[in-house]
């Protein structure tokens, strides 16, 4: 064995973890648009994918100038990829053979399952006399058979407030689909 191997070996070693350093100080992910589609609130429930429903909603129902718009029990957008900009088209961008499903568990373990629209949007609206979402709650995503699972329960059925393209509170940015 030559004698200048280990040194160059803890060279290699010290390098790696140089290199793995300058890799987590790097910026965040770039944005991307996979749907290449920016859309407005013009699109019945395809509307402003990536924003936060109800808040614009509750402003839309206080505004009195005739409009109503539903309070949903929760809401949000899935996407093909974790950074993708508000008003971009989410969902599965394959023809629609299958719609992902995004089901969201309860406190009291109801579930509550909801279909993607063809934009990637998903909510819920309650009817006015079932009783409301018991809090805190877990969600999911499923597809194809695949998962992801949000194991952190959360307080708020306002998905997109968390998952915006960086993520706030935690959360990796977009929900993705699995
Ligand atoms: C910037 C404001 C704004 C945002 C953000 C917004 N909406 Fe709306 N939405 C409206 C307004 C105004 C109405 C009522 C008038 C109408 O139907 O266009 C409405 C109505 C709706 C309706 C019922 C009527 C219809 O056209 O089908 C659905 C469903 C809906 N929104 C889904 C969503 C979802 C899901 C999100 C979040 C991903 C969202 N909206 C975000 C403004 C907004
Ligand atoms: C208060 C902030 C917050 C809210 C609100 C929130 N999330 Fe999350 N979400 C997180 C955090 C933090 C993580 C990462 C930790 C984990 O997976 O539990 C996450 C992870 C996820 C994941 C797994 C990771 C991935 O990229 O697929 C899914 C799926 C998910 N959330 C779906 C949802 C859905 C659906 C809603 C609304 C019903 C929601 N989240 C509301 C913070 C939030």
């Amino acid at each position: 064995m030559s004698p200048g191997a280990p040194s160059s070996i803890a060279a290699r070693a010290a390098a790696a973890a140089a290199t793995a350093l300058a890799a987590c100080a790097e910026p965040a992910a770039a944005t991307v648009c996979s749907s290449g589609r920016i859309v407005s609130t013009s699109e019945g429930a395809d509307m402003a994918p990536g924003q936060i429903c109800n808040d614009c909603h509750a402003y839309t129902n206080a505004g009195g100038d005739g409009y109503q718009a539903p309070i949903f029990g929760f809401a949000g957008t899935v996407y093909r990829t974790a950074h993708e900009p508000d008003d971009c088209a989410g969902g599965a961008l394959d023809g629609g053979r299958e719609l992902p499903q995004v089901v969201v568990v309860s406190a009291t373990n109801q579930r509550y399952v909801t279909n993607l629209t063809m934009g990637g949007n998903f909510m819920l609206e309650l009817r006015p006399t079932a009783p409301p979402i018991a809090f805190p709650i877990t969600a999911q995503v499923r597809y194809r058979g695949r998962t992801h699972w949000m194991v952190e329960p959360v307080m708020t059925g306002e998905c997109n407030s968390c998952h915006t393209v960086d993520g706030k509170e935690g959360a990796p940015g977009r929900i993705r689909l699995p």
